[in-house]
């Protein structure tokens, strides 16, 4: 059995557990990766092992989420902050070669509001495009909060207004911090609308909608719904996949433009390491990626690809939401716990949640650091207590922690009891 070196549970948000097996085999290629007898932080991106180390990485997450062939994979650096404004850049880029005459109005960039981090993007936009083009909200989840100021719904399809032929559209798949995410049963009222904007915003060609997603924490958790539908999927690294450092795009072929030449009919001008076709026309590797994040990825996917892929992935991931959902509502009912999201549109990856009673989160949280669980409180902007629950979080891990809560329940409803004596 190999020794765990003195690790805890580490439920935080990001960056986020990896599996101990791929951190063993990290600190191998750290001195010698791939039998060059060069150490992965030394060796050089252009050797013919590591491109083709970048290749396997390419292929497997195509194998894994079954990317089409309109589709590329490119790899590149800083995070899903980063991509806020990449992607605004390159689909404005797209949008002035289509429309070289649109007026700011007519070029409009349109947002689903769901979380912080939708809204954070959605204010990027609007800094970045500022004389040049229109940035909308498409809804904004608060209004139908059940506070009317938190973000803690997937909102009705009906309120959902898409422009008719936008530069982009951008939802965030999953909410780290409000723990709200988009139901992947089509069925679901908490889907996203995807016919919903393909009648909108496809006048003009439904296969063409410029549709954009933020998967930075849901990514390759379980199978991407209507994969093909997007235009461009973007996602940083830290949580299901490897270090910070590294994100992840897949791009629509249509989506990979001349931003020169369209910067000549008046879009804003692309620094040459921000466009996807620099990107794309170098395999990833225009300048140096970062090395050592692409490598433990790497060792992510294969890990992957021998449990069985993303099915595998999907039912574990499943498991492990709803019992702990089953436990916070136990919690409810006991008055003891409050989850903050609504019925449906609650997060697989991360479970937000309030321990109610003064004084109760910290006894909650020190409990739990002492069983050796950390990472569980809540981000600052909302409080309370999330648990974080990506891929490297095995399923007896969760049931650790649920064993914890039912004790802490227990607890709880007996001290009140004596309290009520
Ligand atoms: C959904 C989502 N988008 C964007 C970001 C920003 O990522 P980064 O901090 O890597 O820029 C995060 C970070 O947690 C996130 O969870």
């Amino acid at each position: 059995m190999s020794d765990n070196h003195g690790r805890v549970i580490n439920f935080g948000a990001g960056p986020s557990a990896l599996p101990l097996s791929v951190l063993e085999e990290a600190q191998k290629g750290l001195l010698n990766f791939s039998g060059t007898g060069i150490g992965i932080a030394e060796v050089s991106h252009r050797s013919k092992e590591f491109t083709a180390f970048v290749d396997q990485v390419e292929k497997n997450i195509r194998t894994l989420l079954d990317v089409p062939p309109t589709h590329r994979i490119l790899l590149t650096q800083g995070g899903g902050t980063a991509q806020f404004s990449v992607v605004v850049l390159n689909l404005l880029a797209r949008h002035r070669l289509l429309h070289p005459t649109a007026t700011p109005e007519e070029t409009t960039l349109d947002y689903v509001v769901t979380g912080s981090w939708s809204k954070k993007a959605a204010e990027e936009a609007r800094r970045l495009t500022a004389g040049h083009a229109t940035v909308r909200t498409v809804v904004d989840a608060r209004v139908y909060s059940k506070d009317g100021q938190s973000f803690d719904n997937v909102p009705p399809h009906a309120e959902f207004r898409f422009s008719a032929r936008p530069a982009l559209v951008h939802y965030c798949e999953n909410e780290t911090v409000d723990g709200v995410e988009f139901a992947h049963d089509a069925q679901s009222p908490a889907a996203f609308p995807f016919d919903r904007l393909l009648e909108t915003a496809g006048a003009g060609g439904g296969a063409l909608v410029p549709l954009v997603a933020d998967y930075s924490s849901s990514f390759l958790c379980r199978p991407i719904p209507r994969l093909a539908d997007h235009a461009v999927i973007y996602a940083g690294a830290q949580k299901n996949l490897g270090p910070a450092g590294l994100a992840i795009l897949i791009v629509r072929e249509d989506c990979i433009v001349d931003v020169d030449a369209a910067a000549r009919l008046g879009a804003p001008p692309v620094p040459l390491i921000l466009s996807y076709k620099q990107l794309a026309d170098h395999g990833s590797l225009y300048n140096t990626p970062s090395v050592f994040a692409i490598y433990v990825a790497g060792l992510v996917l294969e890990r992957m690809k021998a449990s069985g892929g993303l099915l595998y992935y999907e039912a574990v991931n499943k498991r492990k939401a709803q019992k702990l959902y089953a436990v916070i509502h136990e919690g409810e009912q006991k008055g003891l716990f409050r989850r903050k999201v609504q019925q449906g549109s609650e997060s697989w990856m991360n479970v937000v949640f309030e321990v109610l009673g003064e004084g109760s989160e910290n006894k909650f949280l020190e409990g739990a650091e002492q069983e050796g669980m950390k990472g569980l409180k809540g981000h600052r902007s909302v409080g309370g207590i999330r648990v974080s629950l990506y891929n490297a979080i095995t399923e007896p891990e969760v049931d650790k922690l649920i064993a914890f809560m039912t004790h802490f329940m227990k607890e709880s409803s007996s001290k009140s009891e004596v309290n009520a004596v």
